[in-house]
């Protein structure tokens, strides 16, 4: 099938590399001329594992084509995926006016059906928006679709290859046809693809993050209450997430959620119901609860240096807002780095890919490790922020040498408990015993 995907962000590249990959003809075009050239010749502009042998593959069998053509682009495409930025605007909610002006460009552009899926995170109603624009520029009849993306940073191109679902949300049967044929490769293991109206598509999506990021903060709450009547949260997740219906996965306690979709879509809906004159009170309380997570870490230090952690110098382990990307929107490390500086702390970090991104907005107002001994080097104490594999089993004793003494807050339960005792560690985590 002939495709065009409009935006080369991170989830019009996955998009499109991944519609490539199973043998569509896939044009990704971008109003970035500096972008395109730099695709053009094979250089992936985003970190995502697993994409760049995909993206180079498709390229070489031309397959996967870029320009800033917008003509060019959609001249032959059956369906053509937005995957344009939503940002913020100005009172909170999302700015269409990238969605919105790309289907008016489109609208004066096609002279055969075409089917236009919106594929980045839109309030509900976006779709009959788009409709109208369309309607208004165009006598041409095309299908608006609501194709949300699921995908997870670090795991994305999985996630496309196989999704648990797939949800389009189309009343135009053609367009459903059409839709049904391009996923079919991909939930080829029996997976649902499920159609519905355009409406419960696009809110799907907020409801599916805002539910996963429920679930956070109320593990969250639960660690916090685990430490005051001496529980252990590691032991009640494993309790409660054997039950099918709780489920295993998303119960993990920590520093609270960041990234570009839980903190930005729990607040979208939130306002959207707001606007509904609907007080969606779990919402607030999953927000708040975030909030007050994010310096959970930095108030045990507060508790356990009496003296304060004036003049202290921390190490950190983990920029990023969670493990293989180098993300660092609405990152817990950045809520954290802010409270040690305020408190007149200096602060190393050590990040497998997250240390360019922080050091493009922090600058030196902290330091930057080579790796992850040598930010121990005569640090006070270490702090675990990101639960990077290559945290998961280091070397104790070489720590032990390194740091001034021997102590870790760490924000992601990485360690076991015994053996923290055993290597004579100070050990605060969340949820569970503090030892030492
Ligand atoms: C999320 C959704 O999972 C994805 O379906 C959606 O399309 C985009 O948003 P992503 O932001 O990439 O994906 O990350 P995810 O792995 O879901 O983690 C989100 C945040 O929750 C991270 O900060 C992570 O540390 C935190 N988290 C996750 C927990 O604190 N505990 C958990 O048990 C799981």
């Amino acid at each position: 099938m002939k495709i065009a995907v409009v935006g080369t962000g991170y989830v019009g590249l996955v998009t499109g590399t991944c519609l490539a990959e199973t043998g569509n003809q896939v044009i990704c075009v971008d109003i970035n001329e500096q972008k395109v050239k730099m695709m053009q010749a094979g250089q992936l502009p985003i970190y995502e594992p697993g994409l760049e042998v995909l993206f180079n593959r498709n390229i070489n069998e031309s397959r996967l084509l870029f320009t800033t053509n917008l003509a060019e682009a959609i001249a032959e495409a059956k369906i053509i995926f937005l995957a344009l930025p939503t940002p913020p605007g100005g009172d909170g909610s999302a700015d269409l006016s990238y969605v919105l002006g790309a289907a008016k460009d489109i609208a004066g552009l096609i002279t055969d059906y075409k089917v236009i899926v919106t594929k980045s995170t839109v309030p509900v109603g976006t779709a009959d928006k788009v409709t109208a624009v369309l309607k208004a520029n165009t006598t041409v009849e095309c299908a608006v679709v609501s194709n949300p993306e699921f995908l997870r940073e670090g795991v994305a191109v999985d996630d496309f290859m196989k999704p648990d679902r797939v949800v389009v949300g189309t009343m135009d049967e053609r367009a459903r046809k059409l839709m049904g044929e391009l996923y079919g490769p991909y939930v080829r293991q029996g997976n649902p693809i499920i159609f519905m109206d355009e409406r419960s598509s696009e809110l799907t999506k907020y409801a599916a993050n805002s539910f996963l990021a429920t679930k956070i903060s109320f593990m969250n709450e639960v660690a916090n209450l685990c430490e005051l009547v001496g529980a252990d949260v590691d032991m009640v997740r494993r309790g409660i997430g054997s039950d099918d219906r709780i489920g295993k996965r998303f119960l993990f306690s920590g520093i609270g959620y960041g990234g570009s979709c839980f903190p930005k879509d729990v607040q979208a809906l939130e306002k959207s119901a707001a606007e509904n004159k609907y007080d969606f009170k779990i919402l607030n309380a999953v927000m708040d609860v975030n909030q007050i997570q994010k310096k959970v870490l930095v108030e045990k230090m507060r508790g356990y240096y009496k003296d304060g952690l004036k003049g202290k110098k921390f190490a950190l382990w983990g920029l990023a807002f969670k493990p293989d990307t180098d993300d660092i929107r609405e990152a817990p490390a950045l809520y954290i780095i802010e409270e040690l500086l305020k408190d007149g702390a200096t602060v190393v970090a050590f990040d497998p890919e997250g240390m360019p991104n922080v050091k493009k907005l922090l600058g030196d107002k902290i330091t930057y490790a080579e790796n992850r001994y040598d930010a121990l080097n005569g640090a006070d104490a270490l702090l675990i922020i990101t639960e990077w594999p290559v945290f998961r089993t280091p070397d104790f004793d070489f720590m032990k040498e390194k740091l001034k003494a021997p102590v870790i807050f760490d924000g992601r339960n990485l360690y076991d408990l015994e053996r923290m005792k055993e290597y004579g560690f100070y050990y605060n985590s969340i949820g569970r015993k503090v030892i030492g």
